[in-house]
């Protein structure tokens, strides 16, 4: 199965990515993550991608296209994949369907994560991560099961992205409604769109992806 995840900053996009990756045995393509690691790695790609993401914009679009057709290239992308954050432009988009027919690959559906800004706010803003794993976990929402040890990979090491501030979230929603909502748009059209509730619980949600891609 190939998806494509879309919503807002917050929506859940990478906490559903995760747990689809675990129940279809497909990776998880996050290009927000494949960009902080770029940084960590202090690439060229990185440094360039650090100012942007800090100010809540998009980096460009032929950083991202490039670096997620080289992802899908790889062996673990055979039997499908998630892409999360991507694309995230009309323009990204085109490069999808390009990337697409290029490797002769079908998209199999875009399921569209919708959650109020409100909430968008509360859970961007109480969001923290394994800093060895990346697992994702909320102040309220999701604390790891033993106090103090990731869940995932049982380290004790935890962080907080520079861009989950509330001002550059506000920011990246702006750019979120202004570059990338046209998407759900072009989607539709194109009879792939899925929409899911995001607003319950994070188990309310995963059922309810699983429950739409029932039928694709
Ligand atoms: P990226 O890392 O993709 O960030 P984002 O799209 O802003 O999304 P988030 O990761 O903030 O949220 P999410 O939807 O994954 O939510 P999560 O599951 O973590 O991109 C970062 C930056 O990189 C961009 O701003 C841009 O600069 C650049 N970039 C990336 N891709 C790009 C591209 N294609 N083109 C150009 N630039 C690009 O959940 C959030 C919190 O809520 C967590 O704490 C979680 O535990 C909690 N939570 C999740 N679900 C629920 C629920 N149902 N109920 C309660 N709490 C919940």
């Amino acid at each position: 199965m190939r998806l494509i995840l879309i919503g807002p900053p917050g929506a859940g996009k990478g906490t559903q990515a995760m747990r689809l990756a675990d129940s279809h045995k497909i990776p998880h393509l996050s290009t927000g993550d494949m960009l902080r690691a770029a940084i960590a790695d202090g690439s060229d790609v990185g440094k360039r991608a650090q100012v942007i993401m800090n100010a809540g914009k998009l980096v460009s679009d032929d950083m991202v296209n490039k670096i997620v057709s080289d992802r899908i290239d790889r062996d673990d992308c055979a039997n499908g994949f998630i892409l999360d954050g991507y694309p995230r432009t009309l323009a990204q988009a085109d490069s999808v369907d390009e990337i697409f027919a290029d490797k002769k690959i079908d998209l199999d559906a875009v399921v569209e994560l919708r959650v109020d800004d409100d909430a968008l706010v509360d859970r961007i803003t109480g969001r923290f991560l394994c800093a060895s794993c990346g697992e994702g976990y909320h102040d309220r929402y999701k604390l790891p099961v033993a106090d103090g040890i990731c869940d995932n990979c049982g380290s004790s090491d935890f962080k907080r992205r520079p861009d989950d501030v509330e001002d550059t979230v506000r920011v990246r929603l702006f750019t979120y409604y202004k570059q990338t909502s046209p998407l759900i748009g072009y989607y539709y059209a194109r009879r792939k769109l899925l929409r899911v509730d995001g607003m319950g619980s994070i188990n309310d949600v995963s059922q309810g992806i699983e429950k739409v891609l029932e039928h694709v």
